[in-house]
């Protein structure tokens, strides 16, 4: 598995339902890491399932977006950790809220992918976050703990697993939390869940080129995930040299 303590910051492209040959092609050649920066940074890269494989690079690690509750057998168009894990899968993001959503993916099956990734040896990104009602009512606090209490296994410890906090009403709508916000709740995650203490708690809704220093720049802000910004590779190497 690989060790996740080494790197100061986590960057992860999430390319959703986007991407081709020509695009991995041109994201290949204009991709541009600065390995002399002093912050090391780890950059995963989350492309559709089928071109997991074609994605080599040195430079970054292979994520994917999902997988399924199963391991193997009769379950059509499904995707199980262990294929992940022979596709080079590093890291798998775990209960995206379009999954939660628009899959009807409740808590006893993302729990059940993150053993599986856990028992696959691949890193899952566990996403959690609130939405804008839950926030207007102050629950934000309640929903992550019960998510996170209920999204990871025993077996997971903060070696083993990121948390993404992205607020469901920052996904993909130009807004995010103010500062102040962004490290009340990562200090939260961090500190105040019980059993749960110290895990890498990365930022993700709404990330792009103009706002990523600025996030990253907050102690409790172990990296970011990029939905919309990643798949224009000029925004995805501002966000990855801020
Ligand atoms: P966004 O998506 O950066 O487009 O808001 C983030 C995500 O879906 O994880």
């Amino acid at each position: 598995m690989q060790e996740i303590k080494e790197f100061n910051k986590i960057f992860v492209a999430n390319w959703k339902l986007n991407g081709s040959f020509a695009f991995i092609n041109a994201f290949l050649r204009d991709i541009k890491i600065d390995f002399t920066n002093q912050n090391k940074a780890c950059i995963i890269i989350c492309p559709p399932y089928p071109y997991v494989k074609d994605l080599k690079s040195e430079n970054f690690f292979k994520g994917a977006q999902d997988c399924s509750i199963y391991s193997k057998g009769a379950f059509t168009g499904e995707i199980s950790s262990e294929i992940l894990k022979d596709l080079d899968c590093n890291f798998c993001i775990i209960g995206h809220s379009e999954r939660r959503n628009l899959f009807n993916e409740e808590n006893k099956q993302i729990y059940q992918k993150v053993s599986n990734c856990l028992n696959s040896k691949i890193i899952p990104i566990l996403c959690v976050g609130e939405t804008l009602e839950q926030k207007k009512k102050y629950q934000t606090k309640e929903i992550l703990t019960e998510q996170i209490k209920k999204g990871i296994p025993s077996e997971s410890n903060n070696e083993k697993l990121i948390i993404a906090y992205e607020p469901i009403w920052a996904i993909g709508t130009g807004l995010t939390p103010s500062v102040e916000d962004i490290d009340e709740i990562h200090n939260f995650i961090k500190k105040d869940i019980s059993g749960f203490e110290n895990y890498k708690v990365i930022y993700g809704g709404s990330v792009n080129s103009s706002n990523s220093k600025k996030i990253l720049a907050i102690g409790n802000v172990d990296g970011v995930l990029v939905g919309g910004a990643s798949i224009n590779i000029e925004e995805f190497n501002k966000i990855i040299a801020s």
